[in-house]
């Protein structure tokens, strides 16, 4: 008897927990291809965060009534459900972001003002989203270290080749790139990077945003320094992500944000932080947004990342194959094997905002646009792409949908 490599999950059975899908979208069945730029929800989350405003709903860790304890204790456990989703050691060293934005921003600030100075470089790549480039390229500058970007090849992979003259002209104090492209949808091998990275005595940081919703990541297998994640895309709510950093740096880092519960006194002539996590999160924590990501951890391992891994891959080669029929289409990226379920094309010289919204009135929503990816545009040499990126509630024929739109699309432009 043949025994498959990974759990199949159904799709079809999984979609029935997303409420939203239970419409049209002017008049057509809903093709949701936009899954890269944000998730949606299940009903398991939704449920979630509902029973928690219910019954639990207080501000954490300043208040000793129970209503506060339910609350503290509900936000702890999404803390240590993250912690088990990225086998970190301590959840302690987890933090409560709101975006992977928002995390890589808290590393470039809170260690790269105090880390870089001239003669520093910090190391990125062309297929970065904005959020793993622009904070790095600001913070850089800012200290007089150099800003480097390595080039990429036609599947997104950076070239290697052009490590030794950076660390033969440079100190190489960050190196920082994703674990799975946003606009090409490849999955990188980190390994080689991370080892060159430790041997130049420079911290990795990862932007696993969109690595995250696709598949198993391991901060420990990595290697990585600090990892960022965003909720909105693995079927969590928006405004709650997470960094997870080596303790020994976050305790050696100055806070990001000031204010209340990050202190561990105040007094005119001096202010000490608190400890981890509490350093790193001022204010009001997004307390039912991370009760919400707790919940989605929950859901994508009661479906299993391995499947949800193997059905985008599945995805993205029928994709690949049904877009190929299409005349003037152009494919950006890697093969199938080595992509998430992200496919960005352009459909000959059709800006992509038009074919974008004569598919919306098929009732198929694809993200048109430079994807927060400009440096990968001008190595493309176009101003924007065509994306359809795909989840684990994504159906076959919503990829026929949209094979069907761009024959429409072809039609008007004709
Ligand atoms: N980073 C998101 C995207 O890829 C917003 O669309």
């Amino acid at each position: 008897m043949a025994v498959t490599a990974h759990a199949k999950l159904d799709a079809r059975a999984l979609r029935r927990d997303f409420p939203i899908f239970e419409q049209e979208m002017h008049g057509k069945p809903l093709a949701y291809l936009d899954s890269a730029n944000s998730s949606q929800k299940p009903r398991q989350v939704l449920d979630a965060v509902d029973r928690f405003y219910e019954t639990s709903y207080a501000n954490v860790h300043r208040a000793v009534h129970l209503l506060g304890e339910r609350a503290t204790s509900a936000l702890e456990h999404a803390r240590v459900r993250v912690r088990e989703l990225l086998n970190a050691p301590d959840a302690r060293e987890v933090i409560f972001v709101r975006n992977a934005t928002e995390g890589i921003n808290l590393v470039a600030y809170s260690w790269g003002l105090n880390n870089l100075g001239p003669g520093d470089a910090v190391v990125v790549t062309e297929l970065e989203h904005h959020s793993n480039f622009v904070p790095w390229q600001y913070i850089a500058r800012r200290q007089g270290a150099e800003f480097l970007m390595l080039t990429i090849d036609e599947n997104g992979d950076p070239d290697l080749s052009e490590l030794e003259a950076v660390a033969r002209d440079h100190t190489v104090k960050v190196v920082a790139t994703n674990l799975v492209s946003n606009s090409l949808g490849t999955i990188h091998d980190l390994a080689p990077l991370v080892s060159w990275a430790h041997e130049q005595g420079a911290i990795f940081v990862c932007d696993a945003a969109q690595a995250a919703p696709h598949m198993k990541v391991d901060v420990r297998a990595i290697g990585a320094d600090f990892v960022a994640i965003s909720g909105h895309k693995m079927c969590g709510p928006s405004g709650i992500g997470a960094l997870w950093g080596r303790g020994e740096l976050l305790r050696a880092m100055e806070p990001f944000l000031l204010g209340g519960h990050m202190i561990n006194s105040v007094r005119v002539d001096k202010t000490t932080w608190g400890e981890l996590p509490h350093k790193f999160e001022a204010g009001t924590s997004p307390i039912a947004e991370a009760v919400g990501l707790g919940a989605a951890v929950d859901y994508l391992e009661a479906v299993g990342l391995d499947a949800i891994e193997a059905h985008e891959h599945e995805l993205a080669a029928y994709a690949l194959g049904r877009l190929a029929e299409v005349p003037g289409i152009t494919l950006y990226g890697p093969p199938a094997e080595r992509r998430a379920g992200v496919v960005s094309f352009n459909l000959g010289d059709i800006h992509p905002h038009d074919v974008a919204q004569i598919l919306d009135l098929q009732g198929v929503a694809i993200r048109a646009g430079h994807h927060c990816c400009q440096p990968l545009m001008q190595k493309l040499g176009v101003a924007a792409t065509n994306r359809a990126s795909f989840y684990l509630y994504t159906l076959p024929e919503e990829i026929d949908q949209l094979v069907d739109g761009l024959h429409a699309v072809r039609k008007v432009f004709a």
